[in-house]
């Protein structure tokens, strides 16, 4: 699929049919969540991918979320920041989710790419959740994505246009400056 169109067709699906997806695509998708801009080239992130029923049962529960039931697997996306704080001190942190967003972005879209679907879960308790995966210290769940195929017809959400966001030069200033012309004319 053209990019464009995958970014545009990624929603955050939470109702999905009984579907079995076959497990190695989704292994494709974290082929294509590692391949992201990494400060220093420092390596943070780990994925789980999970098929243990009771452990997905678990972890709804511990989201709070019951839509994570229906799945047959979850990925769970991890991040230690350690390496990179030592090189980066406190910008360390926010490199670190900064490369964990970009991560689960990836994965979305590969996701969406393959014809599944998925929802970007980052409310949950963390000390349930590391407890279920066995999560080592030091060690941050950044997201639970359930992956299915979507199921009933889910309106994409509004998103705010580009003029409304953009600013050129400085912060506020909507207008682009004239070309400035050639000398002389
Ligand atoms: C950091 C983050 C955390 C989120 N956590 C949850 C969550 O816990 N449960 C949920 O159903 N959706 C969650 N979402 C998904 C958002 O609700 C969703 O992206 C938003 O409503 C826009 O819809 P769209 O993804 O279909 O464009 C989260 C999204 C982000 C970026």
């Amino acid at each position: 699929m053209q990019l464009d169109r995958v970014i545009n067709k990624r929603k955050s699906v939470r109702k999905f049919s009984l579907r079995k997806p076959n497990w190695r695509k989704i292994i494709e998708a974290v082929d294509v969540a590692n391949e992201i801009p990494l400060a220093g080239n420092i390596h943070t992130i780990k994925f789980i991918l999970v098929d243990d029923e009771e452990k997905i049962n678990e972890l709804a529960r511990a989201a709070q979320q019951q839509f994570i039931k229906q799945v047959h697997y979850v990925v769970a996306v991890c991040s230690d920041y350690t390496q990179l704080k030592r090189s980066y001190d406190e910008r360390g942190e926010r490199y670190g989710k900064q490369q964990a967003g970009a991560a689960i972005e990836n994965f979305l879209l590969k996701i969406t790419d393959l014809g599944m679907a998925s929802c970007w879960v980052g409310a949950f308790s963390d000390e349930t959740v590391n407890r279920i995966l066995k999560i080592p210290e030091g060690m941050k769940v950044e997201a639970l994505l359930p992956i299915g195929y979507g199921t009933g017809k889910l309106k994409k959400k509004k998103k705010p246009s580009t003029d409304a966001v953009l600013y050129f030069n400085e912060y506020g200033n909507k207008f682009m400056k004239e070309l400035r012309k050639p000398e002389g004319v």
